[in-house]
């Protein structure tokens, strides 16, 4: 019976009207901690692009071996695989909350193609961030190394140009930073 209905609203939700949010910001800028707590509140589906990527490359699906290269590599997988990949999550979550989007687009082409053929963003939430906040915190974390991407500026510019990118000081404590984001929600979301 679960599963009938989870069909029927799977058929009829249609991934062109659904609320998409994209959020970025470097290595350890905190997308990851804010998003858990926008799941909480506002009942989002959470989407991390590397998470999805990671899951299809130990899938041993056809692309398997070329996304593990890529990603061995340092480089951006080709937008087409990670498009696919984030549409089909949609889908399938059939959310009508909407879709926190975290760690898409990561250049220009990739947030054009998106916005073309999957939805245009509500906006776009950026979690600035010093370097040496992001350096501790992913010391903290347990990793060596941290790479922030040269295409986000690039990407904010456009946002900002439409008036769709809102900056969040990420360098302060998790609740004076969610309380900002929370208040970007609910004043956008109703
Ligand atoms: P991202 O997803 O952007 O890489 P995470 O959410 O995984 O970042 O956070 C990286 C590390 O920093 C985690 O260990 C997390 O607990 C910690 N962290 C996140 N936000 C803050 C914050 N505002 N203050 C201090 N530590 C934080
Ligand atoms: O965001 P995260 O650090 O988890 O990404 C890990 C790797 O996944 C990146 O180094 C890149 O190879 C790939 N990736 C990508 N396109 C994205 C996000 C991640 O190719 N939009
Ligand atoms: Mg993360």
């Amino acid at each position: 019976m679960r599963s009938t209905l989870r069909s029927i609203i799977m058929a009829s939700f249609d991934v062109s009207q659904a609320k998409a949010y994209f959020v970025l910001g470097g290595p350890g800028a905190g997308k990851g901690t804010q998003c858990a707590k926008l799941v909480e509140e506002f009942g989002f589906t959470h989407l991390s692009a590397g998470d999805l990527l990671r899951a299809e490359r130990d899938s041993g699906s056809e692309a398997a071996e070329l996304i593990n290269d890529y990603i061995k590599n340092g480089l951006i997988v080709p937008m087409e695989i990670t498009i696919g990949l984030l549409k089909t999550a949609m889908e399938s979550a059939a959310n009508p909350a909407g879709y926190l989007i975290d760690g898409f687009p990561r250049a220009v082409d990739q947030f054009e193609a998106f916005e073309a053929t999957v939805v245009p963003a509500q906006f776009c939430l950026y979690f600035k961030c010093t370097e040496d906040v992001l350096e501790q915190r992913l010391l903290e974390r347990g990793k060596t190394s941290g790479r922030v991407d040269d295409n986000i500026e690039a990407i904010k510019k456009r946002f900002r140009a439409q008036s769709r990118c809102h900056e969040i000081d990420s360098t302060r404590t998790v609740d004076e930073v969610f309380a900002d984001v929370r208040a970007k929600f609910a004043s956008t979301s109703a």
